[in-house]
């Protein structure tokens, strides 16, 4: 195998004399910290040394003001609605090209060349079967398990596979580990599907290209030629590339964080599908689903938009909103695109999407959702488009999973390479008990507080 193309992306970031000041109000003390400043967006205050220096700790929980690296990957300005890649817009590389080169561009920091974009593409088709002893892991699930339950999982036991690229200080197998995981999520999906409905597992065809593979292998059966719709492919393609990146949203974060304590890279994706599966995150495309349902029809539309609205009441409109986009997500409106094109290629007439178009003009029309700044996200097309390409709703998050594998492993990667690069290890704001002495149970007082636990075994003597 040819040497994988290595690139220095990240540059350190330039400290400028410019600096902020902190002074204790109490003390009359003051430090000095200073500023970074990136290639764009804000710049931020070096807090390495403030514990050290003033022996005080930021409190940013949510982590709404923290930059917790610095990335030369992906850079996303939220109030223009700017999301790039290495650089190029996500409408761009989503219109003009196709999954694999993306893969590249995340992964090597360039758009390949012909010459290395088909051996990235040999090197990825090489290794898109499942070791035959993995595929029988899934028969330890019952066939109702949940299709993100199976992908954390069986991505986690990668790694009690693959001991020959789990050395991470290796640029070679961290490579391998980095195409083995790219290549192999379309089969770890896809089996985690045909489980559920009792149909054999088809084998990858390393004829077709990626998104169309995805296709294939989750929808043909062994009876019939499965033939590709272009159009379809085309949809997935723009899926995939939609969701390649989105820099440290809380799964990515989690794939550092766990990579951070240098555990191999197959353990640290399977935690960042882990975190993906919220319905805050990845999870909100199976929930824009089940909240349309939930609406039904356009005249209940009003009634959801107050309920979102009502601070008493714990709903909120899936699919709108986001930590960084105060505007329209950039990849919102290249899929509000694919979905009508999807729609009208399979002829369907979906009403759930006419309400999905209510409840959007609704709300952006509405004082509550623009005063907050609430935009449809990603998730808000992307669950319709899925729909109509014939997945149930519980495999949506996988789909997500599938495209995001290649921004998980190119942040890894990339932290892997990083100079500076410790183990993440957050400080806190302790609120709890000061020490206290130990009593024993013997001697400690009697109370009113009565927890049964009973109920959570049924009264059974043994646990399930
Ligand atoms: N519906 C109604 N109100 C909302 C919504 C929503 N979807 N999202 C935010 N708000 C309100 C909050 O109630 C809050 O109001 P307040 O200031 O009166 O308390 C305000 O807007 C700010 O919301 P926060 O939760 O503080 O914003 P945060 O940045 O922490 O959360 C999040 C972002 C989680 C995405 C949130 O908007 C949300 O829950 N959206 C719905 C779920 C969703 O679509 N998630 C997918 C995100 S994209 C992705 O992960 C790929």
């Amino acid at each position: 195998m040819a040497k994988p193309a290595q690139r220095n992306d990240v540059r350190p970031a330039r400290a400028v004399r410019h600096s902020f000041t902190l002074t204790d109000n109490e003390t009359g003390e003051s430090w000095e910290f200073p500023t970074l400043h990136g290639t764009m967006g804000p710049k931020v205050i070096d807090t390495r040394k403030l514990y050290s220096q003033a022996g005080v700790f930021t409190y940013d929980p949510g982590f709404a003001s923290t930059a917790s690296c610095s990335s030369a990957i992906t850079y996303i300005d939220g109030d223009a609605g700017v999301l790039l890649h290495r650089g190029y817009a996500i409408d761009d590389l989503a219109k003009n090209t196709d999954y694999m080169d993306v893969c590249y561009l995340l992964l090597h920091g360039e758009l390949p060349s012909p010459e290395e974009k088909s051996e990235f593409d040999i090197n990825i088709n090489r290794h898109t079967m499942l070791h035959e002893q993995l595929v029988r892991f899934y028969s330890g699930f019952v066939r109702s398990a949940h299709p993100m339950a199976i992908m954390v999982g069986i991505v986690g036991a990668l790694s009690a596979f693959y001991h020959d690229s789990t050395d991470i200080t290796d640029p070679m197998q961290r490579m391998i580990a980095a195409h083995r995981l790219i290549a192999k999520m379309p089969t770890i999906g896809a089996y985690a599907y045909k489980y559920s409905l009792g149909q054999p597992f088809p084998y990858p065809n390393n004829n077709l290209s990626y998104s169309e593979n995805v296709l294939r292998l989750m929808f043909s059966a062994p009876t019939d030629e499965y033939e590709v719709n272009p159009v379809l492919a085309r949809a997935m393609n723009s899926i995939l590339i939609l969701h390649a990146d989105h820099e440290q949203n809380a799964s990515t974060s989690t794939v550092r964080l766990a990579g951070s304590s240098a555990a191999n890279p197959f353990a640290c994706v399977a935690a960042g599908i882990a975190s993906l599966w919220g319905p805050a995150h990845g999870g909100a495309n199976e929930a824009v689903l089940n909240m349309l349902h939930e609406i039904g029809t356009k005249d209940r539309v009003a009634k959801y938009i107050r309920k979102a609205q009502d601070p008493e009441d714990n709903f909120r409109l899936m699919g709108f909103g986001h930590r960084v986009y105060k505007n329209y997500d950039p990849r919102a409106e290249v899929l509000r695109k694919t979905c009508h094109e999807v729609l009208e290629e399979l002829g369907i007439h979906d009403p759930t999407l006419d309400l999905a178009m209510e409840l959007e003009e609704i709300a952006l029309n509405d004082d509550y959702f623009k005063e907050k700044k609430l935009y449809p996200n990603v998730d808000f097309y992307s669950g319709i488009i899925l729909r109509a390409l014939g997945f149930p709703t519980n495999m949506f998050t996988v789909l997500f999973a599938i495209g995001r594998t290649v921004g998980w492993i190119a942040h890894w990667k990339e932290m892997m390479e990083a100079p500076e690069s410790r183990i993440g290890r957050p400080r806190q704001l302790y609120v709890g008990s000061k020490k206290r002495e130990f009593t024993s149970v013997a001697n400690r007082e009697h109370t009113d507080r009565k927890i049964s636990w009973s109920w959570l075994w049924g009264g059974k003597k043994t646990a399930d």
